[in-house]
Parts: C-alpha cells; structure tokens; sequence
C-alpha cells in the first residue's frame, strides 16, 4: 500500500494507474477505523480495480465546542488495517494540504444541510461537502463508497454531485452494527462499557417506530413523540426522532417510502442512526 501525503504525489499515482486503463474506487473517512469503515473497503475493492482510502480529520466540519480537538486519531492502527484490507493507497494529507493559508472557497448545499443535524451543527455540512468536493477534485474517482448510518450527509453530498456535475458515482453502503444493534461508529468509543449496552436502545426505537409504520400507523408526530419519550427514560438527551421521505421531505399520510432517523447524547458521545422502511 502506498502512503501519500501530497497532492503532487496523490496524481502521479493516480497518473500511472490511469494510464493502464484502470479504474479508482474511493473511500473518505477522519480514521480511527471499525468495521464499517472496513466494510466500505469490501464494497470499494468490488467496484473498481484500485482502492484509495482518504484519512483526514477536518476542522471545518467541526463547530465551535465540539470535538475536532479530543477526536481520536490512530494513523499506525488504520494504516495497518488498510494495509491488511488489500487498500492499493492511503492519502493522508495534514490541514495545510487541504486548506492552504489564504483558502477562500467553501461549498454549501442549502435546503438539506440546515435541518435535522444542521440544526444542531451549524456549518458542518458546509464542512463536509467542501472537504469531499476538495478530495474528489484530488482523486477524481469513478466510484466513492460512503455509509447510510449518516444518512443526511449521503443525501448532502448526491445533491452536491448532481448540482456540480461531478464526475463520480456515489454509493451507499448499508450501516454496520455491534451484537446489540448499535451502529458502529468512531464516537462510540466515548461510551463506557455499560453505556454501550444502554445504547442498543437506539436501534430498538427506530425498530419500535419502524414496527408502527408497518401496523399502518400514519400519525408520525405521535410516533416521534413516543419514541423520543423512550429515549428520555433510557437516559439520552434526544435531539430529534424523525420520520421523513427519502429525500428527507416532510411525509403526507400516502407516502410509503420513508427513512427514520434519530441524533441523541449519551455521556460524552452524540450518537447517530437511522432505518429505511418501506410499506
Ligand atoms: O463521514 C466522515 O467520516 C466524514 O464526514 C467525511 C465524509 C470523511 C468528510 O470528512
């Protein structure tokens, strides 16, 4: 596995790969790599002949008081991980790189980035969709494989793509869970033993919510509240509980396609999850 820190390296890399005919499939992430994030490389390695993984951890999608600073970073353990995947290169650049003195341009997605959890976090799909614009510029991948757990940011990033007609195909890839449901994420390793345990109460509420859909139920309000009390009694400050449609619209009582999606602290962690459910 090649490990590259600079853009001019990344393209010649790139440059020769090119040249043979081959395809690039990539994968971003911010590190401290679990399961999922091994599960996108599986899923990458299928759709093109060489896989580059992206690890930085970027300040602009972190708002003032969050946790860029204590964010865990373990660059050996996930180059390790990388290597042992079979991952043809890994691009690691520093902040300078991605965001040199003087850098001026941002890219926004109105509409969807302001709900749900940009509400919560004003700027961090801006941080995002910026950060993920820059990396498909540097690695002008055919394919880019992200996770459905963040399901807002997947749909922040299919309009960006459509809107700048981007060259790549975006893939989601279905969320990976612990034994309890828990989705797998980075901040879980804020929780405590016992806190991880409390946590399968996520999934269990979205399965509760997705259960009602299914019996027929079309009062969403009364099912959020519901589950959102459920969250409350298991010890989480909930931000939202939502039934929404796909594109993340309001749903009217017709609709049969819906997404169901949660964002809730637990101790130091903010947990994320979501559930499709079609009827
Ligand atoms: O999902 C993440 O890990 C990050 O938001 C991403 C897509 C790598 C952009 O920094």
């Amino acid at each position: 596995m090649k490990h590259i820190e600079s853009v001019a390296d990344l393209r010649e890399s790139l440059r020769i790969w090119r040249m043979r005919g081959e395809s690039i499939a990539f994968v971003p992430t911010m590190g401290n790599l679990h399961a999922g994030h091994l599960h996108l490389v599986e899923e990458a390695k299928k759709q093109a002949e060489r896989v580059v993984v992206s690890i930085f951890v970027n300040p602009t999608q972190f708002s003032a008081g969050e946790d860029f600073g204590s964010y865990p970073r373990t660059p050996e353990k996930d180059a390790a991980q990388l290597r042992e995947s079979g991952v043809d290169l890994l691009f690691m650049p520093d902040t300078e790189t991605m965001y040199p003195r003087g850098s001026s341009t941002f890219v926004e997605v109105p509409g969807i980035s302001e709900t749900l959890c940009g509400s919560f976090r004003p700027g961090h799909f801006r941080g995002v969709a910026t950060v993920v614009c820059k990396l498909f510029n540097m690695v002008q991948p055919e394919v880019a494989l992200f996770g459905e757990k963040d399901f807002q940011q997947l749909t922040v990033i299919h309009r960006m793509v459509a809107d700048l007609n981007l060259p790549v195909r975006v893939i989601g890839v279905p969320t990976v869970r612990e034994a309890n449901g828990l989705a797998m994420s980075s901040r879980n390793g804020y929780l405590s033993t016992e806190e991880k345990s409390q946590a399968a109460l996520l999934y269990q509420s979205l399965l509760a919510a997705k259960a009602a859909l299914e019996a027929g139920e079309r009062d969403y309000r009364s099912i959020e509240t519901q589950q959102l009390e459920n969250l409350k009694e298991g010890g989480f400050v909930p931000d939202y509980f939502v039934i929404r449609k796909v594109d993340l619209a309001e749903p009217a009582s017709c609709d049969r396609d819906f997404v169901i999606l949660l964002a809730a602290r637990l101790g130091k962690a903010r947990l994320i999850d979501n559930i499709r459910v079609r009827v």
